[in-house]
């Protein structure tokens, strides 16, 4: 049995790109025999981003029900809230005292402030308060909380795993073998998928196209692809943002066909209406228990609450051994 463990942080509404990108692979994990998955909503790691009540409360049941619409199935996934862990904190503080400070300035995100701090010469840490400094520790924290062995993130995550592999390194140095120093999974097949203004879909962007709105903003949102200029009649290349979500939709025979159609000069127009009708019967199902679990918050509560009470059993023995270690 390999266990597998993902968290996902509520800082906006999923998007089509987030689906293809990293629920749905974390999904088809869940379904191979040898594994056992631990997948939970980062909310203190949201606490970067996020310093609004409602939000962080719409956020989170917005990622706990696409989850269970896009089919987790809480009687195999252990589905947690990471705030509903206790165990997680107090890991995280004795992790904090093996962790070089170095390892901390190195990492991407805290980085990335510092150097737009240098550019527009103000303070090098400036805007930077100690939850984004420590992010990568408390990340650390979650996974070895659980001995997990695979990390399933996208590429941007894959340092941060890196991470709790040397904190994992540093602890077990001076305090003999305790913590299961874990492994990414970066998904190759998974390409970025792009927006609809061309760059990578990215709720910072706001160019996504949510994952479960209404058809009538489906339809909206698929009509703001942009394309080329060529007019129906002429032959359109297969390249573009437009087929490849026809491609994700509609799987390889149906866009063998629509590519046909394509290169025989399909209009951009008669293309996007064929586009929603494919991304609609597949979202229309999900959609639809989305929006069940929407309005049955309890049952979520209740998913998510016994999720906690299998997930502390595993955090309470990690714990108590990592406590026995240090000497308390
Ligand atoms: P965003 O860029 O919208 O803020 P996140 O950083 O919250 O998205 O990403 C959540 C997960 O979805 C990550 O695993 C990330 O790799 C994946 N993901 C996000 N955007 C895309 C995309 N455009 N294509 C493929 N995967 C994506
Ligand atoms: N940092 C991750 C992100 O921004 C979210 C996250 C928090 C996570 N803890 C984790 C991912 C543990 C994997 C394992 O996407």
């Amino acid at each position: 049995m390999k266990r597998i463990l993902t968290g996902v942080k509520p800082t906006g509404y999923a998007h089509v790109g987030n689906y293809f990108g990293a629920i749905k692979p974390a999904i088809e994990l869940t379904k191979q025999q040898d594994t056992e998955c631990f997948y939970f909503i980062a909310d203190y790691h949201a606490l970067t981003t996020l310093n609004n009540k409602q939000e962080m409360q719409d956020y989170t049941y917005d990622i706990a029900c696409t989850w269970l619409a896009c089919g987790v199935d809480p009687n195999k996934v252990v589905f947690y809230k990471q705030s509903d862990i206790p165990e997680t904190f107090e890991l995280n503080w004795i992790l904090c005292n093996v962790t070089p400070k170095g390892l901390m300035n190195r990492a991407h995100a805290y980085k990335a402030c510092v150097e737009k701090n240098e550019m527009a010469n103000v303070d090098r840490d400036a805007g930077v308060n100690m939850g984004l400094y420590n992010y990568p520790i408390l990340m650390a924290a979650d996974i070895l909380l659980f001995d997990t062995d695979y990390v399933p993130v996208g590429l941007d995550q894959k340092q941060h795993v890196e991470i709790a592999r040397d904190i994992a390194n540093y602890f077990n140095k001076k305090y003999g073998e305790t913590l299961k120093e874990p492994e990414d999974i970066i998904q190759k097949e998974t390409a970025t998928l792009v927006g609809l203004d061309g760059r990578k879909m990215s709720k910072s962007y706001g160019n996504i196209i949510g994952l479960f709105t209404t058809e009538e903003q489906l339809r909206k949102s698929i009509n703001k692809i942009v394309t080329d200029s060529r007019m129906p009649g002429e032959p359109k290349d297969t390249d573009c943002a437009l087929f490849k979500l026809y491609s994700l939709f509609a799987g390889e025979e149906k866009s063998k066909e629509f590519a046909k159609k394509l290169q025989e000069g399909l209009g951009w127009g008669e293309a996007k209406k064929q586009l929603f009708e494919v991304a609609n019967e597949f979202l229309k199902p999900m959609r639809e228990k989305y929006f069940y679990y929407q309005t049955h918050r309890d049952e979520v509560d209740k998913i998510l609450a016994d999720g906690a009470i299998k997930a502390r059993m595993i955090a309470k023995k990690t714990l108590s051994k990592v406590r026995k270690a240090i000497g308390v």
